[in-house]
């Protein structure tokens, strides 16, 4: 789908790009020629992951960070570290805490556990980067990870979605106000898409699983991670430059589905379909 040399010369950072959709994504960029930042809170887990990557890619470098995104000081003193060995070309904010729960039962610690890393710590690594690129004069490029719940909202994820529709904002804010920079931003908003730690946090009841989607969703099933992962190479591109402060959702139309007033009748049959041809016919000819 992409030219092999398409990210080649390239750093990019990936905030928790040691595991799930983070990981996927890196790989991806490593796969097309980019050299990549991971960062999280577990130092094994993204070793691990790094060390993996570059046996099958020896040519390529993966090099990790271990930082807690919520303390500020720390991802400013990671920026720093990053930038000694040479600046980054891009920024995917990936990084994200979430857990469903009724909002009448989240204290303010619960709140702000998801918030700070969230809306907090994205803003935190944007920031760090972004005043490095404009002092240098170098173009680059940000994608952060949302939900399609940044339109809607959502029950039972409030923080998550009140933190998300925060970076939603920003992205639109600083894609206006940077742009003359020659940074840009965007944003994917996925649907469903089964990683461990997302499924373990938001589906703990494991309610049919991925079968509990095939009804709720007009492709009737969750997404492949590498769908996701085209998608961001896709935006991360320079080929495609002019695209800014868009946030776009890889969800199979899931997220607009409710909305349609004669969504539900999805369910129809091609003989319901007939007979409500035939009665709306013979109403007609009344
Ligand atoms: C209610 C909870 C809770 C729960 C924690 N708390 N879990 N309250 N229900 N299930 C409360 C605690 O009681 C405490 O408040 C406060 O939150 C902080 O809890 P800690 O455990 O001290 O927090 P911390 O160790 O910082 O952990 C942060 C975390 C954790 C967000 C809670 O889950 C985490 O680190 N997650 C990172 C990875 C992650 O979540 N990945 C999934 C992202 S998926 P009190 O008041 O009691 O002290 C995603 C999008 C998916 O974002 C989209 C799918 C469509």
């Amino acid at each position: 789908m992409f030219r092999t040399d398409l990210f080649k010369g390239k750093r990019f950072l990936v905030t928790g790009g040691g595991t799930g959709l983070g990981r996927i994504m890196m790989e991806k960029f490593v796969e097309l020629g980019a050299d990549c930042v991971i960062c999280g809170r577990r130092g094994g887990v993204l070793e691990e992951t790094a060390k993996a990557v570059m046996a099958r890619h020896p040519d390529r470098r993966v090099e990790t960070h271990t930082v807690d995104i919520r303390v500020a000081t720390a991802v400013e003193e990671m920026v720093d570290r990053i930038w000694a060995t040479g600046p980054l070309d891009g920024l995917v904010n990936n990084a994200a805490g979430n857990f469903i729960s009724q909002t009448k039962d989240l204290s303010p610690r619960a709140f702000d556990a998801i918030a700070n890393i969230v809306l907090h710590g994205t803003f935190y690594t944007t920031n760090a980067c972004g005043k490095r690129w404009i002092a240098e004069k170098r173009k680059a490029s940000v994608l952060s990870i949302l939900t399609t719940w940044v339109w809607t909202g959502s029950p039972f994820v409030v923080p998550s979605a009140m933190s998300k529709a925060g970076v939603a904002v920003m992205t639109q804010s600083l894609a206006v106000e940077w742009g003359r920079h020659g940074i840009r931003l965007n944003a994917i908003a996925p649907g469903p898409f089964p990683t461990e730690g997302a499924w373990a946090r938001l589906n703990p009841m494991k309610e049919g699983d991925d079968d509990r989607y095939k009804a709720r969703n007009p492709l009737g099933r969750v997404g492949r991670p590498s769908e996701l992962a085209n998608m961001a190479a896709f935006l991360m591109s320079d080929e495609v430059e002019y695209i800014n402060g868009e946030v776009i959702a890889i969800d199979g139309a899931m997220g607009i589905m409710g909305n349609g007033t004669f969504s539900s009748m999805m369910a129809y049959s091609d003989d319901d379909w007939r007979r409500i041809r035939e009665q709306i016919q013979s109403t007609n000819a009344t």
